[in-house]
């Protein structure tokens, strides 16, 4: 018979993504709702190391499902890389009367979940990045919020781009993925769209596509290059400039994708994965991975979805080049 859980600890680790705090609300309700205590632990899985966490009631996660962040703060910890770091975890989860954990936060904070896993701690993930990137899972806590975002931003760069005459290169975030850039090309009617998954040809993709639509009347050209493309955004507006003459300007979106009030999909995509995860803890399914598929929240073991690989839809690319032209 599955352990019963009493008290479970919560938290968030790796990059920060909008809505992680309704996911660490709707896991502090859940659980009280069925008579089991919460702690929650600060920095990722440096709280653990270090000791650092509190107890939450429900006044605890009030005035947050609104809010950017994480008010569990976020880190990345280096230790927990290390055999005794991991052991350290367990032992302070123990110490503490942690009967299972549940991490919100991408695929290396799972690791670090699965390795606690592995040392009798019961786990729960919940996926918490605005890459997209989770193999496991169609969506991502805080995508969507960081896609609107960008939107807002190159919209705005549009309007100076188009008074000019310029081409704007925008950086979108995603050092491994291009799942931002993609939908944020299509959105914006980028005339190229570059992401890591697929190397680009400067002539094919972007100079020979800018000369085409100049003949018919553009005049003004948005490029949205995600972070993980090799080469920097100014380099690329320099050479397409020396190559087109077109005065051209590098923008780097950077950070300000990782803030901001998450939207209505994040919030309650969030609450649902959090609900899952004590949902799972207290019939006494533990070391799962929490995840959206079809639209449905589902869950799959956590080796299972760790090994599991995601790919990008190359039919965006052709619905970006077909259309933005
Ligand atoms: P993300 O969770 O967004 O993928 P990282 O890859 O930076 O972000 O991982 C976050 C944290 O998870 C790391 O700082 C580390 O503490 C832990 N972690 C990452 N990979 C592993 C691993 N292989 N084993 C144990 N812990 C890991
Ligand atoms: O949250 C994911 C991500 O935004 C990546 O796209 C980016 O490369 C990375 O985080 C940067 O995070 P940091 O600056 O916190 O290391």
């Amino acid at each position: 018979m599955a352990k019963e859980i009493k008290t479970i600890g919560v938290l968030t680790s790796g990059g920060d993504a909008p809505g992680m705090n309704a996911a660490v609300r709707a896991v502090v309700r859940t659980a009280l709702s069925k008579g089991i205590k919460v702690k929650g632990i600060e920095r990722g899985y440096n709280g653990l190391l270090h000791n650092e966490m509190r107890d939450m009631d429900l006044r605890s996660v009030s005035e947050i499902i609104h809010r950017g962040g994480t008010v569990l703060y976020t880190a990345r910890c280096l230790e927990f890389l290390t055999k005794e770091g991991q052991e350290q975890g367990a032992q302070c989860c123990r110490d503490n009367g942690i009967d299972a954990l549940v991490v919100v936060g991408g695929d290396g904070s799972f690791k670090g979940a699965r390795a606690l896993a592995n040392l009798g701690i019961p786990c729960i993930g919940i996926p918490g990045t605005i890459d997209n990137d989770i193999a496991c899972s169609e969506y991502t806590i805080g995508y969507d919020t960081a896609m609107n975002t960008a939107v807002e931003m190159v919209d705005k760069l549009r309007d100076t781009t188009q008074s000019h005459d310029r081409c704007s290169v925008v950086e979108v975030m995603g050092r491994h993925a291009g799942y931002i850039a993609l939908n944020v090309g299509i959105a914006t009617g980028a005339i190229a769209t570059l992401i890591p998954e697929r190397p680009y040809d400067l002539e094919r993709d972007i100079l020979d596509r800018m000369s085409f639509t100049q003949k018919t009347g553009k005049k003004h050209f948005i490029i949205v290059k995600a972070e993980g493309v090799p080469g920097t955004a100014q380099d690329l507006a320099n050479e397409i400039q020396a190559r087109t003459g077109i005065d051209s300007r590098a923008t780097v979106l950077g950070h300000v994708q990782r803030g901001g009030a998450p939207t209505l999909r994040d919030r309650v995509t969030a609450s649902q994965m959090g609900y899952q995860a004590v949902y799972l803890l207290e019939r006494g399914i533990f070391n799962r991975v929490v995840a959206v598929s079809a639209d449905q929240i589902v869950d799959y073991d956590i080796n299972v979805a760790l090994a599991m690989h995601k790919t990008i839809d190359t039919k965006m690319i052709d619905v970006a080049n077909t259309i933005s032209i």
